[in-house]
């Protein structure tokens, strides 16, 4: 096979190869920012684009003097991306939980029960899961005013002007619609339209569209509606969101009134009984899949009660009340080209498949993660063989899977393709960024070695230094405007002590640095005054910075968003969660047992912090980034006229009008915080019969101790 010339490091690229290497990047990259920013139709995950982009500017930081007029480096911020306003939405837009199994189905419909403490199988509705973009359209007084797209699922992008233009969207409702509305549902297109469009964008010259997915975001991202118009989009509504009045007492009457009001639903939402109804209207609708004439993934099950989907409530990110069962994923064959390795944020070694090109269900597929060492090698979590011990070779041909939106998968070998040359793959043992020690760590505990192969470089590690980068920007962190990965990479290679941004605080002195230096990053190919004048503001505009974006961008190992925001909600403020990690991180056993009792958080997230602020080096850079910033204090949930708002309550005893579950997150619903055990922290004991020793604690305290029908008179109609 002749050598690709992605695969050279670029320590062995002689000066001439350098030369080649930059212009072939030069171009491909190009290619990449045209088909992302102009067509909404990428052709290669971040991941890879990212990789290029890191290619690109290593070996121009060994031969300077190559650096091309062309060069992605030169031409950061070039395509910006269409802008719109955005919308905060009233009520969040969620997203579902997934399940994949008829056992699936069984335990959700179990877990629905169990929350509720009932016994009898509530009313389910299932319906298609549509393969589009959700979006949720405001009315008032029967006028559609805004349509957002659901972003972040806070903030989303307003696009009423190209919303308007869908013809199945009525702009007005009719007399006896609530005030206040928002109808929300799937924006997609059919799959008809979307071949028509394709063959029409052929013959203009256009870029084709992957699929009607793809079709219907790049269509609906137009700054300009008039080409929206021009784009067959349609749409169901199925859910809604900020109401001035209630729609209906169930589910399948609200959306029999968004047909009455002449919004398209879908005609395969039915009602079902039980587990085995849901699952037997799953498999009616697949085998209708291929004839629906639209793209679907799987079907939603929702409670049909409203009153019931009050009771059960939000996780975080998904309602209790509902779910989605997702199709199995396709499957397709393909050859491995080359093995590449990921240096993450945590120094995490990730191998990566890059394949011959295949479509799987609509999509090109070019990589797919292959998740560790011992994954090639055929080796389990538990030790047991994977794919009965067949590894992964370069040469290989692989049977990858893709579903949904997750990563591809390689999930099998077909040995008896085998070219009789491929040989075993030798995992790095140093990190390929920075040549420092890669090893697996052995779990002190579980005295288990960790399937995660780690680069010991830690912050010295350019690859994790600009990983941390960019998820201190990231959308659900500081969420800094300007300053994507690409930006990111920019910055952190330059040479310039007043240009370069190496860790979070240098972000902040960006402005004033520059100011002081010699070069002006306006003169900078592709910046210009006004991009720079935008950045330095979005810049400045996070100087305010909520508490749990703060403590989920500092990057620390467990602590996903939703973490951050139970701590943030734990603690309160910056100066109260700071002084607690301190104190944690030296030993302090109660400050421990506190951030333990945290509902939530267990020992490995409780470990991660103090291991994190345990370590001087990152106090350093906490204490740097603090003194720039600003943290808000935590927002309580429901405070207004909330009487446990900010109390600390426990429930003891047994409950008989709800179940503990329920108990708590009702009590969470409502700014409390709800302890495991009675200490003097305690506000409230709500007690049931049974309570024992919980009871005389909170006596021994003098602390109020009220029953269930008192408790729930307290919280009536909040
Ligand atoms: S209900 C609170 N119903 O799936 C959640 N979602 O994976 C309300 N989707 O973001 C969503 N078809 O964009 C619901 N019949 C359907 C759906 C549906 C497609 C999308 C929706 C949501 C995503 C979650």
């Amino acid at each position: 096979m002749p050598a690709d010339p992605f695969l050279l490091p670029v320590d062995s690229l002689d000066r001439e190869a350098a030369a080649a290497e930059l212009a072939r990047l030069s171009a491909e990259i190009a290619h990449h920012d045209r088909l992302y920013h102009g067509e909404d139709a990428p052709e290669i995950s971040d991941a890879d684009y990212d990789a290029l982009r890191a290619r690109n500017i290593a070996i121009e930081a060994r031969f300077p003097d190559l650096v091309r007029p062309d060069s992605p480096s030169l031409r950061v911020g070039a395509p910006v991306a269409a802008t719109f306003s955005e919308v905060r939405h009233v009520r969040p837009m969620l997203s579902l939980d997934n399940l994949f199994t008829d056992a699936g189905v069984h335990d959700f419909v179990k877990q629905v029960k169990s929350f509720l403490g009932i016994v009898d199988t509530p009313v389910f509705t299932a319906e298609p899961k549509i393969d589009g973009l959700s979006m949720s359209l405001r009315y008032e007084r029967g006028r559609l005013v805004t349509a957002a797209t659901r972003g972040d699922g806070t903030m989303g992008e307003n696009v009423t002007a190209n919303i308007r233009t869908i013809k199945e969207i009525p702009d007005e409702l009719p007399p006896g619609a609530p005030d206040v509305v928002e109808v929300r549902g799937e924006v997609y297109m059919k799959k008809a339209d979307f071949a028509a469009l394709n063959e029409r964008m052929l013959n203009e010259g256009g870029k084709l569209f992957a699929n009607p997915r793809n079709a219907a975001a790049g269509s609906l991202r137009q700054i300009d509606p008039k080409v929206t118009a021009g784009r067959p989009l349609s749409f169901f509504a199925y859910a809604w969101g900020d109401l001035s009045e209630p729609l209906a007492a169930t589910q399948y009457d609200a959306v029999r009134r968004f047909a009455d009001w002449g919004f398209p639903v879908n005609p395969l939402m039915v009602r079902c009984h039980s587990a085995d109804e849901l699952i037997a209207h799953y498999r009616l609708i697949e085998s209708h899949r291929a004839d629906l004439g639209y793209d679907i993934d799987g079907v939603v099950y929702k409670v049909d009660s409203l009153a019931l989907q009050e009771r059960l409530g939000f996780r975080s990110r998904s309602p209790r009340w509902a779910t989605a069962h997702k199709f199995p994923a396709e499957r397709a064959s393909t050859i491995v080209k080359a093995i590449e390795i990921q240096v993450g944020r945590t120094g995490a070694l990730t191998p990566v498949a890059k394949l011959e090109p295949v479509t799987v269900g609509g999509v090109v597929v070019a990589n797919a993660t292959l998740h560790n060492e011992d994954y090639i090698k055929g080796i389990g979590q538990d030790g047991a063989p994977l794919r009965e011990g067949r590894d992964i070779r370069v040469g290989d041909t692989v049977v990858i899977q893709r579903a949904g939106d997750v990563i591809p998968q390689v999930v099998d070998v077909r040995l008896e393709l085998r070219p009789a040359d491929a040989l075993p793959y030798q995992f790095p043992t140093v990190c390929p960024r920075c040549g420092s020690h890669a090893v697996r760590e052995t779990n002190e505990k579980t005295g288990k070695v960790d399937a995660v192969r780690r680069c010991t470089g830690g912050l010295i590690c350019p690859a994790q230094q600009v990983e941390r980068l960019k998820h201190f920007v990231s959308r659900n962190a500081f969420d800094i405007e300007g300053l994507g990965d690409k930006q990111v990479e920019f910055f952190h290679a330059l040479d310039d002590a007043h240009l370069c941004i190496h860790t979070p605080v240098d972000i902040f002195t960006l402005e004033r640095r520059e100011s002081s230096g010699l070069n002006r990053l306006a003169n900078f190919p592709g910046f210009g005054a006004t991009s720079v004048k935008n950045l330095f503001e979005s810049i400045e505009a996070r100087r305010r910075i909520d508490l749990h974006r703060l403590i989920f961008g500092l990057g620390i190992r467990h602590i996903g968003e939703g973490n951050a925001k139970l701590l943030a909600r734990a603690y309160g403020s910056w100066d109260h969660f700071y002084a607690a990690m301190k104190i944690g991180a030296a030993g302090d056993p109660e400050t421990l047992a506190e951030l333990n009792a945290i509902d939530g958080v267990g020992a490995v997230v409780a470990e991660a912090l103090t291991d994190f602020f345990g370590e001087e080096h990152n106090r350093a850079a906490v204490d740097a980034l603090l003194s720039e910033i600003t943290p808000l204090d935590a927002e309580a949930p429901v405070t207004a006229g909330s009487p446990v708002a900010g109390k600390t309550v426990v429930f003891t005893g047994s409950l008989e009008k709800m179940t503990r579950d329920e108990a708590k997150a009702t009590a969470e619903r409502l700014g409390a915080k709800v302890a495991g055990s009675v200490s003097k922290k305690t506000d409230l004991v709500v007690a049931g019969p049974g309570a024992g020793s919980k009871l005389t604690k909170a006596a021994e305290l003098g602390i109020e101790v009220i029953g269930e029908d008192a408790w729930l008179e307290r919280i009536r109609g909040l």
